[in-house]
Formats: structure tokens, C-alpha cells, sequence
């Protein structure tokens, strides 16, 4: 299986590049990192991306910033940190990258658990991963050619075993699942 992985750099992307390269081919993506540069944020950026891309079995995301702060002082930019590289960069991620995945290949995307239990100060992640998981529930059941969607959402990742974290994209990658929200440590 050849797994493309954006965001391979980062404190999640580290951990499962490693541990799903113990199995599978992996192809790590960034704007700055990895072997292909692409931007969530920018379609066109998706498209090359992907353009330069053959036979996906299983795309991967786990990056995407959000606006972590109150809710008083969140400035219009703040908000569309959130919604634009987050929400929007993984829905275009999925829209256009669904016409060059394999068949029966995977979206896995990511969101957290501050989208089911927000605390304080978390406004921005809410928004971000709360659409990320609707979209996931309601996208997965137009994919087409035997392609299916599901979402990590994670707690916060010192608490975390690498094992629960791997654990969560084999579901995703290798199961059958379609348009679930995998948790992971919500303690
Ligand atoms: N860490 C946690 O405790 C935790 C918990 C729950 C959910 N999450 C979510 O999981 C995701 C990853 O978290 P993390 O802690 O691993 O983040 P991180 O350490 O900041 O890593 C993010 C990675 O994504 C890449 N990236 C960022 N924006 C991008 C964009 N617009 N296009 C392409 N690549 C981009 C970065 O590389 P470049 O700079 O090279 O682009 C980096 O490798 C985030 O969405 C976060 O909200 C994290």
C-alpha cells in the first residue's frame, strides 16, 4: 500500500510515518517538509500536488492550524485560520484529491477532541474540528469508486500511547470503516 502523508513532519505526522513505514510505502508532504511541498491552503497547490502524485492507496492528513485563544479577543483573521487552512484546506484536500486516489483507496483527516469537548479558550479548534468531523459523516457516503473517508480526532498528544495513535490509522487505512470519527484518548 503507498500512503501519502501531509503534514509527515509534525508531532503526529513523526509518529505514525514511522510506525505505518514499518508496513507500508509512505510519501511525506508539507508546505516546508517532506518530499513533496504542497499547501492545505491553497487549491492549486493540492492539484500539483497530486498531479505529481501515482497510485494512492491511502492519503493521509494531519496538519492544519487553528486559532487557539478566547473568544472576546478572536479577530476576523483568527477565525479564518481556523476555517480556511484547517476546515477548508482538508475538504479541498478530499475534493480534489478524490479524483486521483486508487480504488477502494482512503481519506483519513484529522481533527481533536476539542470539537466534542471544548474547554476554555478553544473557540477556534471547535469550529475547525467539529466541521471536519461533519463533513467526514456526510462526505463519506458520496465517495466515489470504493473510496472511503474517516477522521482521527485525538486528545492532547503527551497522552497519547504510540500504540492507540497507530492503532487509529490502521483502522482507517486498513479497515472497512467509512465516515467514522476515531477517538483517541479523550481523558
Ligand atoms: N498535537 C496535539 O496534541 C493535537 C491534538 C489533537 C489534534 N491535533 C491536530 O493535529 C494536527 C497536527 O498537529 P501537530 O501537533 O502534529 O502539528 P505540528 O507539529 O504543527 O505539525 C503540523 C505539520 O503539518 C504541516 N503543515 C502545517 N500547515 C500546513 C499546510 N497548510 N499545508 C501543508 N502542510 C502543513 C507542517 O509542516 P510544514 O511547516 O513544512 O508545512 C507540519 O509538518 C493539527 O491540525 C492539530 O490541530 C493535534
Amino acid at each position: 500500500m503507498k500512503v501519502l502523508i501531509i503534514g509527515a513532519a509534525g508531532n503526529i505526522g513523526r509518529i505514525i510515518s514511522r510506525e505505518l513505514g514499518k508496513k507500508y510505502e509512505i510519501i511525506t508532504a508539507g508546505r516546508n517538509s517532506g518530499e513533496i511541498r504542497a499547501d492545505l491552503s491553497s487549491p492549486a497547490s493540492i492539484t500539483e500536488m497530486f498531479s505529481k502524485l501515482q497510485n494512492i492507496d491511502a492519503c493521509i492528513c494531519v496538519a492544519g492550524q487553528s486559532y487557539l485563544g478566547d473568544f472576546p479577543s478572536m479577530t476576523q483573521e483568527d477565525m479564518q485560520l481556523s476555517i480556511q487552512d484547517k476546515l477548508i484546506g482538508q475538504i479541498n484536500l478530499v475534493s480534489i484529491g478524490m479524483d486521483y486516489l486508487n480504488d477502494n483507496g482512503s481519506f483519513t483527516l484529522i481533527s481533536g477532541k476539542m470539537g466534542d469537548q471544548p474547554s476554555k479558550f478553544s473557540v477556534g479548534k471547535a469550529i475547525s474540528n467539529g466541521g471536519i468531523n461533519s463533513f467526514t459523516r456526510a462526505a463519506a457516503m458520496e465517495m466515489p469508486r470504493g473510496i472511503r473517508l474517516n477522521t482521527v480526532s485525538p486528545g492532547k498528544i503527551s497522552d497519547i500511547t504510540i500504540e492507540d495513535l497507530t492503532h487509529a490509522y490502521l483502522q482507517s487505512i486498513e479497515g472497512q470503516i467509512n465516515g467514522e470519527i476515531i477517538k483517541v484518548n479523550y481523558n
